[in-house]
């Protein structure tokens, strides 16, 4: 049996009854799931493709292929194949199974970030792997590895890395044959920083070799529940990716397909979604400064990395008594033992009533 981390929402539990005590209500910025609409232009797909009885394709439609690369195209400034894109049962799944679809196991270590999404570190350890959480390449010395996790903007620091970090991320793992896998799902989510995928060649350099960024539509355009995401990149590795994975019937259903494929040529709800996480930092930011929270990084993504300066768990029960349920920031590594992840996914009404709570 692998042996796998606790699951680490299990143990917020008592801080949410805690907060769904209060007598307004719980305002629960946790999880980071998304509140708002569908976008209608995900309804009317979904709806229109309904009738879909036969086995979707696992490489996906062309449709959905070719609206990927146009937005990465038209929003990214990154030119890639149709045929290098591969749509997944949202971007979870990718993270979870990519060091197994690529070969790691047994004796490997993937290489994932200090402060992280604990799925990249569960991935590893699925595939029979040794999860490395360190943040400077220089620490991993000469041994060999066959993946670098990268996740930019961060869950949960919401940290931005610059061109040529990424750059010096590329070049290392050219050099020992590693593959980079960078998780751009908050890649539109911009604030103060600019963020950039791995595959725009100011990073790559033209050449997708040995790279993948993976991409989700669950915060871009409110498709959590519809489970939808993408990989795309180096082609090698996406037509490894896609054989094994027809043959692991890891697809994504059609009606899905056709709604990914309508939100991804549609800019106006995404523009107009990022608006609404936009006015909920802005209050929700110097609310929790004025009540004596240092924000650190936090520059884009869709969380703010708070601290008082106290052990996380004090501000999590601190905060609990008052009917604001946070994420404690070692779930997410040792390194966020100070801090709070406090997610931006609460309706303007929930946000407005932690502000005043706050005060
Ligand atoms: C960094 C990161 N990667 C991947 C995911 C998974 O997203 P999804 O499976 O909804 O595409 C999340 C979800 O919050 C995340 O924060």
């Amino acid at each position: 049996m692998i042996a796998l981390p606790d699951f680490p929402w299990d143990r917020l539990a008592p801080y949410k009854e805690l907060a769904q005590a209060h007598a307004d209500g719980i305002a629960d910025l946790s999880v980071g799931t998304p509140v708002d609409p569908v976008p209608a232009a995900a309804r009317k797909a979904l709806a229109a493709a309904a009738d879909s009885p036969g086995y979707p394709q696992t490489h996906g439609t062309a449709r959905l292929r070719e609206a990927a690369a146009g937005w990465l195209r038209r929003r990214h400034g990154v030119t890639v194949d149709p045929d290098d894109v591969l749509p997944t049962i949202g971007s979870k799944e990718l993270v979870a199974w990519l060091p197994t679809l690529l070969g790691a196991g047994r004796g490997d270590r993937v290489v994932i970030p200090e402060l992280a999404y604990p799925t990249y570190d569960v991935g590893a350890r699925l595939a029979g792997a040794e999860p490395y959480a360190v943040d400077g390449l220089v620490a991993v010395g000469p041994e060999r590895v066959p993946l670098v996790w990268v996740n930019s903007p961060s869950n949960p620091t919401g940290r931005v890395l610059p061109a040529e970090h990424l750059r010096k991320v590329v070049a290392w793992a050219r050099e020992r044959g590693a593959v980079v896998a960078s998780d751009e799902c908050y890649l539109e989510l911009g604030w103060e920083d600019h963020p950039v995928s791995v595959l725009h060649p100011d990073v790559c350099g033209g050449s997708h070799e040995g790279i993948l960024a993976v991409h989700s539509l669950s915060k871009r355009s409110n498709l959590a529940g519809y489970r939808a995401g993408f990989v795309a990149g180096d082609p090698v590795l996406v037509k490894r990716l896609l054989e094994v994975r027809k043959h692991a019937g890891m697809m994504v259903s059609a009606p899905v397909q056709a709604a990914m494929a309508a939100v991804l040529d549609d800019d106006e709800h995404a523009d107009e979604q990022r608006g609404r996480y936009a006015r909920r930092r802005e209050v929700l930011r110097p609310a929790l400064e004025r009540a004596g929270w240092r924000i650190d990084h936090s520059t884009a993504g869709l969380y703010l990395w708070a601290t008082d300066g106290t052990d996380c768990w004090d501000q999590v029960r601190g905060l609990a008594e008052k009917g604001i349920l946070v994420a404690p920031g070692d779930f997410y590594g040792a390194a966020g033992r100070a801090h709070v992840r406090v997610a931006l996914t609460a309706t303007d009404e929930r946000i407005d009533a932690v502000v005043r709570r706050l005060q």
